[in-house]
């Protein structure tokens, strides 16, 4: 299946044949285009970048590399090809033809998951969009814009599907994705997460390890969905995730690889003395990874959502790998254990497994982010070093579900004010180590150097040498 790049709007869905929403979406287009000049990367716009753009969607075929202007960047509109003969694979319709239009009784629903994951493309590339002037190399400079890039498109993918089968409602609503902007006290993006701040390169790659991970989480799930527009155009999303992922999971490796080995020239843990040589200290990196990780669980939603069970039942939302799973996709009269508070401590409590679908989706994410944290550890057990990096407890520093408002340690503790009070900046960033790490932060972009604090990867993009020019200022 190749793409069309003949017309304004990249894509392989025969635009050209549907003549109202082909004009639809080149009357969006333009206003896209300036969102991304206002509030996409800074200053970058005359920068030739050496960027990957999808020319078809085959698995050899739709990684294509050239230096790109982003703002010229061929956002278009890519689906999976459609799987003859697909089926419903769970809820209450399992069994029924997938749907190609959206069926009545589910379209304000349906709406409302594909606006939800919409808001959250955009909102990364503007809480991303100060970062390219302290980057710590061409390489890294050239990955945080691809990722950037695949943002914007991914916000493309969404609009696709709001324009062409929401009518009038969806119109607005992709107006309104580009109208809500993350942090913005007015109008804020939909989900927490997607409000914070990612003020310096550590936070960028906590942030593409554990939040882009939520990204395919959702994204794999949706992909399961009964709307079979909705579930090829995902499974294409997630192809570009995964270089996400990539750029946090070698982002953070390569930080913890550079520390290490300062400790090791200096013989210390200290890390006042680390940070007078000019790298990062464990224990910081750890306290980074615990926000992360506990605002990114945040996202999956209230541990027990009769939402959730209505996204499942209806065949909208699957769980991850469902057609993997070995039961009866219905999952009425089951159980799942989720965290209570009782007395001062924390307990599982069972509840019917279709209420507590969100909690299935987090426990599965979870799985996947402590194997990563994993071969984070190699590289410290290579270097030596006693010191070990963990995830903490689901139920730290939650501020949504039930445990939100509870007061949890990084080991599961259940805390008091005080105790939290105390100790909060031992288990989250405090003040001075945000300012430390902004401190550090250079703007490196000589060929083939890196920052003080942080190694060089393994392997340049593309098979190109590190001191490749990934980036041509003009
Ligand atoms: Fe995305
Ligand atoms: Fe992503």
């Amino acid at each position: 299946m190749t793409i069309d790049y003949s017309g304004r709007i990249p894509n392989n869905v025969n635009l050209a044949e549907d003549r109202t929403l082909q004009r639809a979406l080149e009357q969006w287009q333009p206003h896209f285009l300036d969102w991304w000049r206002a509030l996409g990367p800074e200053e970058s716009q005359q920068f030739d970048v050496y960027l990957r753009t999808a020319i078809s969607v085959d698995p050899q075929g739709w990684a294509h590399f050239d230096y790109v202007k982003m703002p010229d960047y061929r956002w278009g509109i890519f689906l999976n090809a459609a799987e003859p003969g697909r089926q419903v694979h769970f809820g209450e319709h399992r069994g029924e033809p997938a749907w190609q239009e959206v069926p009545g009784e589910h379209r304000a629903n349906l709406r409302r998951i594909i606006v939800t994951q919409g808001d959250t493309e955009p909102a990364s590339v503007e809480q991303q969009r100060h970062l390219g002037a302290t980057c710590p190399s061409l390489y890294d400079l050239r990955n945080l814009f691809q990722v950037n890039v695949e943002e914007g498109r991914h916000l493309w993918a969404m609009v696709y599907l709001l324009h062409k089968y929401f009518g009038r409602d969806g119109r607005e609503e992709a107006e309104a994705l580009l109208q809500r902007h993350s942090g913005d006290a007015d109008n804020p993006r939909i989900l927490g997460a997607f409000n914070e701040r990612t003020p310096d390169w550590l936070s960028f790659y906590m942030f593409t390890y554990f939040t882009d991970r939520d990204g395919k989480f959702q994204l794999c799930a949706l992909a399961e969905s009964g709307f079979d527009p909705l579930a090829r155009t995902t499974k294409f999303m997630l192809t570009e995730e995964a270089h996400h992922m990539f750029v946090g999971e070698s982002g953070v490796s390569r930080v913890v690889q550079r520390t290490c080995q300062v400790m090791n020239e200096l013989g210390t843990d200290d890390p006042v003395r680390l940070r007078a040589a000019g790298v990062i200290d464990l224990p910081t990196i750890q306290r980074y990874l615990n926000f992360h990780f506990s605002v990114t669980i945040d996202l999956f939603g209230a541990d027990e959502s009769s939402n959730a069970a209505t996204f499942y039942s209806a065949g909208l939302k699957g769980r991850f790998e469902e057609t993997k799973r070995d039961d009866d996709h219905r999952l009425l009269g089951r159980g799942y254990p989720v965290l209570a508070l009782d007395g001062g401590r924390l307990v599982e409590r069972e509840v019917p497994m279709l209420n507590a679908l969100n909690e299935v989706l987090r426990d599965d994410f979870i799985r996947d982010s402590i194997a990563g944290i994993g071969r984070w550890n190699r590289v410290i057990e290579k270097a030596g070093l006693p010191f070990r990096l963990q995830a903490p407890h689901k139920g730290f520093h939650r501020r949504i579900g039930s445990l939100a408002g509870v007061w949890v340690s990084p080991d599961g503790r259940v805390v008091d004010d005080a105790e939290w009070a105390r100790r909060k900046h031992e288990w989250l960033p405090s003040p001075a180590d945000l300012a430390f790490v902004a401190a550090l932060m250079g703007r490196v972009v000589e060929p083939g150097r890196f920052a003080s604090w942080i190694a060089p990867p393994a392997a340049g993009i593309n098979r190109q040498p590190l001191d490749f020019q990934y980036v041509r200022f003009n």
